[in-house]
């Protein structure tokens, strides 16, 4: 199917990561990933290939993640075939927007592209009750639990089952000079479905976004980790917000006031688009079986934020966004430590019959029932380890849980005027405004089987580097808690 509109203009950048360039067009409220070739091998594959490899990520969003994640959530994505003349001209035009680095990726010349509804906007049926800006945040929550399993060896249980692995990689980025101040944010707090801990988490994000926080206006990035001097057009795009008014500089304030306004708006904020994310939409629970996850809050230690006695610790919202995500994350039942041995077993198996990498799909097809994947399926198969199908349906749920370790949530939102009769969900703010909202899950790309290896790898340098900043002893005790502290600052 060839691209209905292949002009250039129509189309701005959205975003991108490793693997793709996002590009949405205001006009049919559609984006485009557009693939980027991925190393110099990649270059001389066939275009077949091309294509099948794309085709395989959409058939795993729709038939692995959409399942787990819930129908409401997770789009269904189409291939799309583009020219070389509009990849030129999308490269041209996107220039501008992206960093030097990224400048170095180039587009594949195959000329597939994946094609989603686009997340920034709202369903067209609905616009005509919206009033001011459609402002679409995108958060990417990271791992929102902490290891159980007994796997992990005995010199780190402490430390792995008190703090959360983004807290400690904060301490490996800076270590390496990857980011210039730690974040506040934890991913504990988030998904701890606990008003104060969400807020608490939301600011973190808003404070210091890093990759983890993005704010678009009408399909527009206006505030990033890479935005520099942010503060105004995200002081300006909360305004039209709350408003619903796109006239916004009249509203803002210069100086102390506008710093004081902003802080204002943030809390308004970040009540708003919590409420949105513990709202159930997809109570689908079939995909669940028989087990729930569990969602007693959990605290990390390097989080600001303490579990309180007496707390109403209700935990997720059984349906909401953060509660399906949470599920998926959870297939990961016996951590890195525990998948690892069973991983290197699953490489010696398929070094001996590489004919089982297509018996168990395990680089796609993913549209069939070797990829039924979830927590029924891993309680078996946990209790009956020793065989070679056990150790691969396992392996799969873990590839599956870093996938939903590594999606965004996409979440759009619009005032609307209070008894408007609209279609989509509503939520209230705190001065009784109403805002309609729409939820998308992006990212839902499978992972490589090798991936777990450089996954082992990375999290001995993340824990290594954490004992190094903390210091610690070998009971498992925090020696140098300053320091720390020190580090947080
Ligand atoms: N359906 C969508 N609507 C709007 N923006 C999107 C959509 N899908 C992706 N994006 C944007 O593009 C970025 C890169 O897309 P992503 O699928 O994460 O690519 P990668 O696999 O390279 O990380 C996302 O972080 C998001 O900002
Ligand atoms: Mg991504
Ligand atoms: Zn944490």
């Amino acid at each position: 199917m060839a691209a209905k509109t292949e002009n250039a203009n129509s189309w701005v950048y959205r975003g991108e990561g490793n693997r793709c360039l996002a590009v949405g067009n205001s006009f049919s409220n559609e984006v485009y990933l557009l693939t980027k070739l991925r190393d110099k091998v990649s270059s001389h594959e066939v275009c077949a290939d091309v294509k099948r490899s794309v085709q395989n990520e959409v058939d795993f969003g729709r038939c692995v993640l959409r399942p787990l994640i819930g129908e409401k959530y997770v789009p269904v994505g189409k291939v799309v075939c583009v020219s070389k003349d509009f990849l030129s001209q999308i490269e041209e035009k996107m220039r501008k927007h992206r960093s030097s680095r990224r400048l170095l990726e180039k587009l594949d010349p195959a000329g597939f592209a994946v094609c989603l509804p686009d997340a920034c906007s709202l369903p067209k049926v609905v616009g005509s009750y919206g009033h001011g800006p459609v402002v679409c945040v995108e958060v990417k929550p990271k791992t929102g639990f902490l290891p159980r399993s007994s796997t992990i060896p005995v010199a780190h249980h402490k430390i792995r089952q008190s703090v959360c692995r983004y807290c400690m990689q904060q301490c490996l980025k800076l270590h390496q000079g990857k980011i210039q101040e730690r974040s506040q944010y934890c991913p504990l707090d988030l998904f701890s479905g606990t008003a104060c801990r969400m807020d608490l988490a939301i600011k973190a994000l808003v404070r210091n976004p890093q990759n983890n926080f993005k704010v678009f206006r009408d399909g527009h990035v206006i505030y990033s980790g890479d935005t520099e001097n942010h503060q105004q057009p995200l002081q300006d795009c909360l305004t039209a917000l709350f408003t619903g008014n796109d006239k916004d500089s009249k509203y803002a304030l210069p100086g102390d006031l506008g710093t004081q306004k902003i802080d204002g708006l943030v809390d308004r904020f970040s009540e708003l688009l919590r409420q949105m994310l513990v709202h159930p939409l997809d109570e689908s629970e079939s995909c669940y079986g028989n087990t729930t996850p569990s969602t007693t809050p959990e605290c990390c230690t390097e989080s600001r934020a303490k579990l309180q006695q007496g707390d109403s610790q209700l935990g997720l919202v059984p349906g909401s966004v953060l509660y399906n995500i949470l599920h998926a994350q959870q297939l990961d039942v016996l951590d890195i430590e525990g998948i690892y041995p069973l991983y290197q077993r699953l490489v010696a198996h398929l070094d001996a019959h590489p004919e089982d990498w297509d018996t168990w799909c395990l680089k796609g097809p993913y549209d069939n029932t070797q990829w039924t994947v979830n927590h029924n399926v891993v309680k078996k198969c946990i209790e009956n380890i020793d065989s070679i199908e056990s150790v691969v349906a396992l392996v799969k749920a873990f590839l599956v849980s870093l996938t939903a370790k590594d999606g965004s949530v996409m979440v759009a939102m619009q005032r609307v005027e209070n008894g408007a009769d609209v279609t989509l969900p509503v939520v209230t703010d705190t001065v009784g405004n109403k805002y309609m909202f729409n939820i998308q899950v992006v990212d839902t790309k499978p992972k490589p089987l090798h991936r777990i290896q450089k996954y082992f790898s990375l999290n001995k340098d993340i824990v290594q580097a954490y004992i190094q900043t903390v210091g610690y002893s070998s009971d498992g005790t925090i020696v140098k808690q300053e320091a720390s502290e020190e580090s947080v600052k």
